[in-house]
């Protein structure tokens, strides 16, 4: 069976990572997050980015014990129990299917934005389809397409702010938190699914130049990156905008934009969000695909999923992945999914954290820590529906795994 190659440079890590990070987040969910902290969403947006710093160390020294493929799912097998392992890797799974549906959905709603009369749930289906075919025909190619998206995201943010400047009134920060510290906690659960994509970069090592190197240089760069430009786009949303809004959209930056009478601008923004919400769902489809590839690699998972085809991709990981993500794009709303995937991801990364606490040692254990309950504080911080869809995935999760290890008792060897 071929293997995969190192391929990917520091600055192609950087981007996989970037590419996973800013899309419906900061497009999108910020709208979400606005809703719950008010004006100081740019609060929320801190602390989320502090979790994921705690987070962000304990996966690039993870990625440096272990410089293979598989993220969450990698460390919790090696640093905790295989059986922990599996059930992170299964909650991963899901909650990058999750964070799929909700960008595709967020890729729809901007779609909605030029075309009214589009549906929201079938624009997203059908992006989902592009991307997993995008996926198929090869990680170089995607590499390659994905620095010149993340690029364009980036400048368009930056174009964002730009215009933000010359609008910007001080008074939409008054009062700051009308909901209280309690709202910017809970903007802050909801608008970490903005830093979700920074493990990425560990989840695909076997494809990165130097890993032991450049694995956790780009997750930490794409940390800080992210942070800054995101604290500065929710500053410069509500200086233009009021929080209102923003609150009020499910295309929220456009919406800002609009609000000042900057038409052209709000298109502008709205096509970077297609093009940013659509690297992030290459992304996802990308992450899921690798992580399922290496558990049916490591049979936990059924033997077809872990073929990898000649154009060196697991071509039947990324078909079954695409159709998932295409059926919850097709049945789900944005606000749900959204909490759902933001919940299921801090779950692992509070595993994540737990497999640094066990491993680690100095101050990137004491990081851990921190990771593990600021990951619970969030968590606590979610809708009891986002607590109740997690239990119900663990719990399945385990009976698969009590299952398929029975099965194999009973197979002759
Ligand atoms: N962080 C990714 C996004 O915001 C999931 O779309």
């Amino acid at each position: 069976m071929p293997k995969m190659k190192h391929v990917l440079s520091l600055f192609d890590a950087v981007n996989v990572a970037l590419g996973a990070i800013i899309g419906a987040g900061i497009f999108v969910i910020i709208g979400i997050a606005t809703s719950l902290s008010g004006p100081a969403v740019f609060l929320s947006v801190i602390i989320a980015g502090v979790v994921a710093a705690f987070t962000g160390v304990s996966t690039a020294e993870l990625a440096k014990k272990f410089p293979i493929s598989g993220g969450a799912y990698t460390f919790a097998s090696r640093a905790l129990s295989p059986s922990v392992g599996f059930v992170t890797g299964w909650v991963w799974l899901f909650s990058n299917l999750a964070l799929g549906a909700t960008v595709s959905l967020g890729f729809g709603s901007y779609l909605a934005f030029f075309f009214p009369s589009i549906p929201v749930n079938l624009a997203a289906a059908a992006a989902v389809v592009v991307a997993t075919l995008i996926q198929l025909a090869g990680v170089r190619q995607s590499a390659g397409v994905n620095n010149v998206l993340v690029s364009i995201k980036v400048l368009i943010l930056l174009v964002f702010i730009g215009c933000a400047l010359f609008f910007f009134k001080p008074s939409n920060f008054v009062p700051l938190m009308p909901f209280g510290f309690g709202g910017v906690l809970a903007g802050a659960a909801a608008i970490f699914f903005a830093y979700s994509g920074f493990a990425r970069v560990a989840v695909i090592a076997d494809e990165i130049k130097d890993p032991v190197k450049n694995v956790p240089r780009a997750t930490l760069l794409s940390i800080a990156i992210s942070t800054v430009l995101y604290i500065a786009v929710a500053v410069a949303a509500v200086g233009l905008a009021g929080y209102a809004v923003l609150a009020a959209s499910d295309s929220p930056l456009s919406a800002a934009l609009d609000s000042a009478g900057l038409g052209f601008g709000a298109a502008l923004i709205g096509a970077g969000a297609l093009v940013a919400t659509g690297t992030v769902l290459l992304a996802a489809i990308l992450g899921v695909s690798r992580v399922a590839q290496k558990m049916a690699e490591d049979r936990l998972l059924p033997a077809p999923l872990a073929s990898i085809d000649k154009r060196l991709v697991p071509g039947n990981a990324i078909i079954l992945c695409g159709a998932a993500m295409v059926l919850l794009a097709l049945t789900t709303d944005l606000t749900p999914i959204a909490y759902i995937g933001s919940f299921s991801f801090i779950l692992y990364y509070a595993a994540t954290n737990l497999s640094g606490i066990r491993v680690l040692g100095g101050t990137t254990r004491h990081m851990a820590v921190l990771g593990v309950v600021s990951c619970i504080v969030l968590m606590f911080s979610l809708p009891s529906y986002s607590w109740a869809v997690g239990a119900v995935v663990v719990v399945l999760g385990i009976a698969y795994y009590v299952a398929e290890k029975l099965l194999s008792l009973r197979r002759p060897s």
